[in-house]
């Protein structure tokens, strides 16, 4: 089998990730042998391989977290009726989805049906089911309601975007490029405001009268959440689910203390490691239908063949893309 796999902690990743052909391995246990037909690229693939995740590489470590395949092998413990059967392949950062075989413990797959597109479903274990956590574990919300969230025209926020307009909720989006605020209004956000100086002013003026009742904040900035805080309402709450600046975030004194806004936390290793089984079963299921029926959808720039790496890595780290990089190890060709 053909895998990516990371040699050293941190450095360029030109030069820590390499392509492994090693003999496949027979799946023992309730393992599964999965043909890998698409695995994307995320940030969190990058920081694991810095070091800077919440899991550290054990190198020579198998990259890649999330993707689609078929089971093409079952362990002598496992359910038979798996076979064939094509799945979602859940996060561990242990089992490496760069790759066109990767063996993983049942619990770690869901099956989904054959129609939907690979690609969209290759990215679904990871960002949409953030998005649906971040959307209805924090926060009772109604139609009518409104929310913000920043990195508006992420992966994420897209999905955010799509899954709250389907509940009625309102979505202000804050982004850093005229061309991602474009982007946005497009997927239907109901107020598009650029970060920058003058941020508190701009939310006022889009929000008027209205107050967010939750804010789910990627920046890590702590001068933004600042800036957002007073758009809170009272007693609302502020979810951190990334950090791109790599710091912490800090409510203002006033509105923890005072106004009992409240700043909290998203994980999706912890989400998936609490969730019961049933309910996992039962997200992934619907966000997978929603998947088929296009409600969610997010853009794709490229798709690269495994051993099209350096290109591939180097562009899911470029700025100002407009869409995700994934690996589709089933083909051989860039698309
Ligand atoms: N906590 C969790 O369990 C969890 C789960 C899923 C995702 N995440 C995190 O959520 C974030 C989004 O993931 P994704 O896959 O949706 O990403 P993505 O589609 O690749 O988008 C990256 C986003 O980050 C923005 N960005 C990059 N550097 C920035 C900076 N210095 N300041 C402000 N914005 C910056 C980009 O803005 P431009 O387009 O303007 O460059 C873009 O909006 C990642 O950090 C990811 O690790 C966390």
């Amino acid at each position: 089998m053909s895998h990516l796999i990371l040699t050293a902690v941190g450095g360029d990743l030109g030069e820590t990730v390499s392509l492994s052909n090693d003999s496949v391995p027979a799946p023992t246990g309730d393992d599964l042998l999965i043909a890998v037909e698409a695995a994307p690229v995320n940030h969190a693939d990058v920081l694991f391989a810095a070091g800077w995740f919440g899991v550290y590489p054990d190198v020579p470590a198998a990259l890649g977290a999330e993707g689609v395949g078929r089971v093409i092998e079952a362990g002598p413990q496992a359910d038979r009726s798996l076979l064939g059967r094509r799945v979602l392949i859940l996060p561990t950062f242990a089992h490496g989805t760069w790759a066109d075989r990767v063996v993983v413990p049942a619990r770690q797959v869901v099956p989904v049906g054959d129609s939907a597109d690979a690609l969209q479903l290759a990215m679904l274990p990871v960002n949409p089911a953030t998005a649906h956590a971040l959307l209805n574990d924090y926060v009772t919300l109604r139609p009518g309601d409104w929310i913000g969230l920043n990195l508006a025209n992420s992966a994420v926020g897209q999905y955010v975007i799509a899954l709250a307009k389907r509940a009625g909720v309102r979505t202000l989006a804050i982004v850093r490029r005229e061309k991602a605020a474009a982007q946005v209004r497009e997927l239907g956000a109901d107020a598009v405001v650029l970060d920058g100086d003058g941020l508190e002013d701009r939310l006022a003026k889009a929000l008027g009268d209205h107050r967010l009742r939750l804010f789910l904040e990627g920046t890590g900035s702590s001068d933004q959440v600042a800036a957002v805080a007073g758009s809170v309402e009272t007693g609302g709450s502020v979810v951190a689910f990334s950090s791109a600046t790599g710091q912490s975030p800090a409510l203002p004194l006033p509105d923890l203390i005072y106004r009992g806004l409240s700043l909290r936390s998203f994980f999706i290793l912890n989400w998936i490691a609490t969730t019961p089984r049933q309910e996992l079963e039962k997200i992934y299921g619907e966000l997978a239908e929603l998947v088929e029926q296009g409600v969610l959808r997010v853009a794709v720039e490229a798709t690269y063949p495994l051993h099209q790496h350096h290109e591939a890595l180097a562009h899911a780290q470029r700025p100002g893309r407009s869409g995700k990089i994934l690996f589709t190890p089933g083909q051989s060709q860039a698309q």
